[in-house]
This record gives C-alpha cells, sequence and structure tokens, in this order.
C-alpha cells in the first residue's frame, strides 16, 4: 500500500491520545479521518506530517519507513485550518515558497506557481497581497502551495472550517475536483460526517484515539461497526445484535 500507518501510539504525559492506530492507503485515494473533538485527529495527521514523534508504531509512505525524516524532508504537505501563509508575501511568492529550495530556474517556480494558481482559480490574483484576499481565498492559496511542491502526500486539517456554510459546500466540491484530475493522495481531518461523505474514499472513524471502523461511506452507513459509530453517524439503531448480527429498522438521520 502507498501509505501504511502501523500501531501508532502517542501519548501526552499519562494520557494515551492515539492507540494502536492502523491502517492503509492506496495512491491517488481520498481518506477522512472522522472523529468528534479530542478524539485523536490532529496528533494522528501531525505524526504523518512529522511535527509529533510516535511513542510506537511506524509510517511508510511509497515503501519508505519515514519515521524518523523531520517534516521539512518529508514528501508531505499540510494544509491548516490557520491558512499559514506568509502575510507580507504576495499570492505568488507564497505558492512558490516551498518551491525555492529545488533545483529549479526562477522561470521554471513561476510558472508552476502560476499553474497551480490557475488551477485553483486565482491566477489573477498572483501579485495581490494575501490581505487583500478573503478567507476563501487565502485557503485556495494554502492549498496551492502545498500541492505546488507536489507531494506525495497531502494532509489536510479542517481546512475549511473557518468559512461559511456556502462557501464551504463550494471548496469541498472544487477540492474533490483537484484530488481526482491530479490523483493526489489526500489525508483529510474533520469532524462534520458531510464534509466526509461528500469527499471521502474512504472513511476511518476514530474514538478515544482508536480506529473505529474503516470502509467507504456507504458501507458505513449500511454496516456501522458499532452502536457509537451508527450514533456518530446520525443511524438510530432500532434493533441491535453486534455479534450474531441481526438488523432491523435502522432509521437514518444522515445525509445518506
Ligand atoms: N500538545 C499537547 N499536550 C497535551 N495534550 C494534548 C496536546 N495536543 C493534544 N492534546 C490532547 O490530546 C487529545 C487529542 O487532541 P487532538 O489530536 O487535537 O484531537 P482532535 O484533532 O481530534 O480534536 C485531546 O484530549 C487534547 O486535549
Ligand atoms: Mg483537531
Amino acid at each position: 500500500m502507498y501509505l501504511e500507518l502501523e500501531h501508532l501510539d502517542k501519548r501526552f504525559g499519562e494520557k494515551r491520545v492515539v492507540r494502536d492506530l492502523s491502517l492503509e492507503l492506496a495512491q491517488g485515494e481520498l481518506l477522512c479521518i472522522l472523529g468528534a473533538s479530542g478524539c485523536g485527529k490532529t496528533t494522528t495527521l501531525n505524526m504523518i506530517g512529522g511535527f509529533l514523534t510516535p511513542d510506537g508504531g511506524r509510517i511508510l509512505l511509497d515503501g519508505q519507513d519515514i519515521t524518523p525524516i523531520p517534516p521539512e524532508q518529508r514528501p508531505v504537505t499540510t494544509v491548516f485550518q490557520s491558512y499559514g501563509l506568509f502575510p507580507h508575501m504576495t499570492v505568488l511568492e507564497n505558492v512558490t515558497y516551498g518551491l525555492k529550495f529545488r533545483r529549479l530556474t526562477g522561470q521554471q517556480i513561476r510558472e508552476r506557481g502560476m499553474s497551480y494558481l490557475e488551477l485553483v482559480g486565482l491566477a489573477d490574483r498572483a501579485q495581490s497581497r494575501i490581505q487583500a484576499l478573503s478567507g476563501g481565498q487565502q485557503q485556495r492559496v494554502a492549498l496551492a502551495r502545498s500541492l505546488a511542491v507536489e507531494p506525495k502526500l497531502c494532509l489536510l486539517d479542517e481546512p475549511f472550517s473557518n468559512l461559511d456554510a456556502a462557501l464551504r459546500t463550494k471548496m469541498r466540491h472544487e477540492l474533490k475536483r483537484l484530488q481526482r484530475e491530479l490523483g493526489i493522495t489526500m489525508v483529510f481531518v474533520t469532524h462534520d460526517q458531510e464534509e466526509a461523505l461528500i469527499l471521502a474514499d474512504r472513511i476511518a472513524v476514530m474514538e478515544e484515539g482508536a480506529l473505529a471502523q474503516l470502509n467507504t461511506p456507504e458501507e458505513l452507513y449500511r454496516r456501522p461497526a458499532t452502536p457509537s459509530v451508527a450514533r456518530f453517524l446520525g443511524v438510530d439503531e432500532l434493533e441491535w445484535r453486534q455479534d450474531g448480527t441481526v438488523w432491523k429498522a435502522i432509521r437514518t438521520r444522515g445525509p445518506i
């Protein structure tokens, strides 16, 4: 598999925040990590990005054990909720920032930067100051910056949660289109089941630091593995047998 998380563990003091988390991802797949606030989503993403060192387990990407590699040397980029742009630079300078350290000429860097700005629909704002852009536009710049270095893996941590509802919906569809077009492998963290449903090829539901279920959106709704996954997805279980699988009426308040 392209990305493999093997038995990841993370503690903060006494608290075990990520517990024996294992999952695999194919190249070009978009995986959503879905779970309530505080369940360990950001901690997991930060271990993949290299910003946190796991206490146990390892991370393999494209056959390479990246666990000991510092974040700036991993072929991985992250888009944060807070954009994380450089306010004193132009839009294009932000997008090409990560390319400065590559063996590329100035012209190649500019062309690459412009092509990714084109992809996110902001080529005409290349020379604008960051502060002159709306929140949605800034998040598009952050996305273009993350994609411009052509990483093996792009991580996104609740990137649209600062945007209003209409813009959030638009950005989800744009992201999905871009991800398909470019065939880029993504891990997208969210606490929003509707968002996960729209975006994900597969969804990993996390509960209290552990993986509760990993499946396609459809299968998750049809066969939630535990009562708490069912509740989190908005499925009311009117009859429930965990082993022996007796399923009677299931009423869903979710998007499916
Ligand atoms: N640096 C830290 N030090 C101590 N506790 C932390 C730290 N980062 C996160 N936590 C705790 O770990 C748990 C999981 O946090 P996090 O991964 O941010 O959850 P999520 O992203 O799912 O909301 C929470 O209880 C949080 O308070
Ligand atoms: Mg978080």
